[in-house]
This record gives structure tokens, C-alpha cells and sequence, in this order.
């Protein structure tokens, strides 16, 4: 038998490109490849994107031309795009990088074997379709390999909300849940080849709503409650979700699910009415404040996290002062804070820019208190006994790292536990991005 060919998968953006790279090498596994770590000895190169702000749509195109050296080299090589902005540019890039053999949307990737195979035969390939026919169906089953303990497994896609900043309505298409049984069979696949924590993910995941295994439909708290009775699956994430779809019964999952961690990511963009109102994201400052009471009188310990856009079209020092204020409110151990991006079609790019050198000077105000808090957050664990799933060795000889409850990565020294174990950990320090504990 030849040997296998090699493919390189390269990933940007969110934890959903992950998941889609994880089955887009699978796909390609039926097609003879295996992945490799590098690009120098692979036969496909594939550039998993995201084109949620320009820096990183940008990045494709000076990573592409990185493998002209290669392209010369082998010229069997192929050369693929996916992702958001294949999704996005898809024509473009063929025109602006000609190395490029094959590009593939977010949507089409089950057709990837066919596309490599039509690459291979000299021609270009492009599918940026939103077909009707349910891509994760069309996919292989996935494999039965032994995985690490931590696992994303998709269950939304899409978005129908249009924030007025946002590619993904674009690039992702319409919101789309998959049917409850697919996703509850996927997890047992999961678990049976050693999974013990799922991330269940989509774009507005808790927008979740699935056709249930005997009819109606299913919420996100439906298919955590089902996730709970599966043995040997001991702990249940979801991201990322919008405060208008955050329903009572999820609400009250977090008070009441034990598998169910004590995190939540709940991006707000905004403290400002003025803004949140004109970024269409339909609640505002007050809502959310009083959602996030409402949760943590179910669960009063958990940690919240969050995303902000800084300088979006129109914001003033009183705007973002708003944005400071609810951060103040909220305390958060954990946020991702950006700088508005143009984006070419969303609504938002037409409206005025604020000064680039004023945004910037918000971001870093921003992200300093941001910074303080989670140190806060991170300080006030010292001495307490947390749970943490080991996932690796630490550079340390001896040493384990692996997460806690409140997703806080926390290294133990001479540990003497396996990758996939769960143990009781006390916290004895806080450094900047990480938590240092000793067993009980
Ligand atoms: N579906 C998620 C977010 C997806 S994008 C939600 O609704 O919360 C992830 C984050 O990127 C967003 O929360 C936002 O903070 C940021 N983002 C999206 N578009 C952006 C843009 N044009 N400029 C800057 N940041 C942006
Ligand atoms: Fe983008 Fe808004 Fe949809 Fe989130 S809810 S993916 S920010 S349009
Ligand atoms: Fe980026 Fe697409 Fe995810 S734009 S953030 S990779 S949905």
C-alpha cells in the first residue's frame, strides 16, 4: 500500500474552527491522509481562517505567501483555504494568491475528499455553498482513537442576530441546531474513547434548539440534563452565549446540574445604551446586569467572562465610561477585549470612525482593569480546595497542568496523576495567567 499522505491543518479564530479542523482532518483520513505537525513535509497544506476582525483576514494572505518556497519545491503540494474567509473572500483569494488550490467554506467541508481530488487533477476547486443537506450527515463517523480528556463537540451553528459589527450572520449563514440524538450519539462516541469534559459549542449556543429524540424541540438545558446521565462524562461546558437567549432553565442548570461548571462567557460588547443599541444587540446595560444576578443567585460562585468591543463607530469617553462602570459592577475573572474592526458589508461600516490612537488608549484602560480583576478573582482562590482535570505534562519536570472548575489553568509539581484524572487541589499561589496548587 503507498504510503499515507500528508496534511497540515493550520487554525485560527474561535473554538468552533477547532472542532471543524478536528473533522476536516478526519474527512481527510478517508482519503488517505494523516496530519502532521508541519508544513514541510505535507502534501496539503489547509488554513483553517476567521475573518472576525481585519487583522486576522490579513493574516491569510502573508501566511499563504510563506509557502511559495514549498509550492516550488513540490508541485504536487495543494494548498487549501477554509473557514471564514473562504466563506467571506473565496473568489478573491484564488485571484490574489494564485498558489492557492482549493477553497472551502465553513458550511461545504464535508465535500472536502472531492475537492482535494479534483486539486490533485490539475483544476481549481471552490465551494462556498450553504447546501441544504446537513454536513455533519455527510460526514464520516468519526474514528475510534483514544483523545484527550477535553472535548469540543458543535451543536448550533450560524447566527440570526446581525450586531451590527459582526461577519459571522455572513460567513456562517443562518442559525442552525443540530437534532438532539446526533449530538447525544457524538457524545457517547466521545466518551467511549476518553473523553471526560465536553465544550458543547455554537455561535449563540444557548439559542439551542434542537428536534428532540421522540419530537419537540430541545434546549440547551435539555441537552445538558440528557449529557448528565452519560457515565464517565463528568464535566459539561458551553460557549459562547448572547444574554437574550439565556433561558430559565439554564439558568437555573447552573444552580442545579452538577456536571454543569461554574462558568459562563457572556459577551455585553458594550456598557452603553447609545452603543449597544446602534451595535442592533438588543438588551442593554441594566438587562444584563440583572441576568447576571439572576444566574449567580443560581450559582454564586460562578466565574462570568466576557467580550467588549472598544471605539465602535460613534462611542465617547462618557460611552466607554458606561462600559467601565459595568465592568465595575460585574467583576469579571476572565475577558476578550478588541478594538472595533471595519467590516466590509456589516452595517457599521459606513458610520464614522472614533481616533484610532483614542481607541487605543480606551483598550488598554480597559484591559488594565480587566487585568485587576481577574488577579482579584484569581488571588481569592489561594487556600481553596478546587477541582482540576489534569490535561498535561508542565514544562516542569514532575509537573501537571490542568483546569479547574472556573477554567483556571493550574500546574501541581510532582504530581502523581495521569492525564484525564480529576482531583482535589488546594491553591497555595496566583501568577499572572495561572493558578499553583498541591493535591489533598
Ligand atoms: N457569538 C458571539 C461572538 C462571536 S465573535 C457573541 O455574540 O457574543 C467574538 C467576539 O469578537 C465578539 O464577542 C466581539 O467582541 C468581537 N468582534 C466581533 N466583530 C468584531 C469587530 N468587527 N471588531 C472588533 N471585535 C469584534
Ligand atoms: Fe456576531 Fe452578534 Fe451573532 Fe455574536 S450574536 S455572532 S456578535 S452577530
Ligand atoms: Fe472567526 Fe468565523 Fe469563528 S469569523 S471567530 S472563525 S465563526
Amino acid at each position: 500500500m503507498a504510503d499515507p499522505k500528508k496534511l497540515f491543518i493550520k487554525t485560527y479564530g474561535c473554538q468552533m474552527n477547532v472542532y471543524d479542523s478536528e473533522r476536516m482532518a478526519e474527512a481527510m483520513g478517508g482519503a488517505g491522509y494523516v496530519t502532521t505537525e508541519t508544513p514541510d513535509d505535507a502534501d496539503m497544506i489547509l488554513l483553517n481562517t476567521c475573518h472576525i476582525r481585519e487583522k486576522a483576514a490579513e493574516k491569510v494572505y502573508s501566511e499563504l505567501g510563506r509557502f511559495k518556497g514549498l509550492k516550488a519545491e513540490k508541485p504536487d503540494l495543494k494548498i487549501g483555504v477554509a473557514g471564514c474567509v473562504a466563506q467571506a473572500e473565496g473568489e478573491e483569494i484564488m485571484r490574489r494568491q494564485p498558489l492557492v488550490d482549493l477553497v472551502v467554506g465553513p458550511q461545504a467541508y464535508h465535500r472536502l475528499p472531492e475537492m482535494e481530488e479534483k486539486a490533485r487533477g490539475g483544476a481549481k476547486a471552490l465551494d462556498t455553498d450553504f447546501p441544504e443537506e446537513d454536513k455533519f450527515e455527510k460526514l464520516k463517523g468519526r474514528g475510534k482513537a483514544k483523545r484527550a480528556p477535553a472535548a469540543f463537540l458543535t451543536v448550533q451553528e450560524g447566527c440570526d442576530k446581525f450586531c451590527a459589527f459582526c461577519v459571522v450572520p455572513y460567513t456562517r449563514g443562518a442559525e442552525v441546531s443540530r437534532p438532539a440524538e446526533r449530538v447525544l450519539n457524538e457524545a457517547r462516541d466521545l466518551v467511549e474513547r476518553g473523553v471526560r469534559e465536553i465544550t458543547l459549542l455554537g455561535q449563540n449556543v444557548n439559542a439551542y434548539h434542537g428536534d428532540g429524540p421522540k419530537g419537540g424541540t430541545w434546549s440547551l438545558a435539555d441537552l445538558i440534563w440528557e449529557l448528565d446521565k452519560v457515565d464517565g462524562l463528568e464535566r459539561i461546558r458551553f460557549t459562547t452565549s448572547h444574554p437574550n437567549d439565556m433561558q430559565d432553565d439554564l439558568i437555573a442548570a447552573h444552580g442545579e446540574c452538577s456536571k454543569l461548571m461554574p462558568y459562563l462567557h457572556l459577551p455585553v460588547q458594550s456598557g452603553s445604551d447609545k452603543i449597544l443599541k446602534r451595535m442592533n444587540r438588543s438588551h442593554t446595560a441594566e438587562s444584563y446586569l440583572r441576568l447576571i444576578e439572576r444566574i449567580r443567585a443560581a450559582r454564586p460562585d460562578i466565574l462570568i467572562s466576557g467580550d467588549f468591543i472598544v471605539g465602535f463607530p460613534e462611542e465617547t469617553e462618557e460611552d466607554f465610561q458606561d462600559t467601565m462602570a459595568l465592568i465595575e459592577e460585574v467583576k469579571y475573572g476572565q475577558a476578550f477585549s478588541f478594538k472595533y474592526s471595519t467590516r466590509p458589508g456589516t452595517p457599521a461600516a459606513e458610520r464614522p470612525l472614533v481616533d484610532d490612537a483614542e481607541a487605543s488608549d480606551r483598550l488598554y484602560r480597559l484591559q488594565a482593569l480587566i487585568t485587576q480583576q481577574q488577579q482579584e478573582i484569581q488571588q481569592s482562590m489561594v487556600g481553596r480546595e478546587v477541582s482540576v482535570m489534569f490535561e498535561r505534562k508542565g514544562r516542569l519536570e514532575g509537573q501537571m497542568v490542568g483546569k479547574s472548575e472556573y477554567l483556571h489553568a493550574v500546574h501541581v509539581a510532582n504530581a502523581d496523576v495521569n492525564v484525564g484524572d480529576i482531583r482535589a487541589v488546594r491553591i497555595v499561589e496566583s501568577s499572572a495567567n495561572s493558578l499553583g496548587g498541591v493535591l489533598v
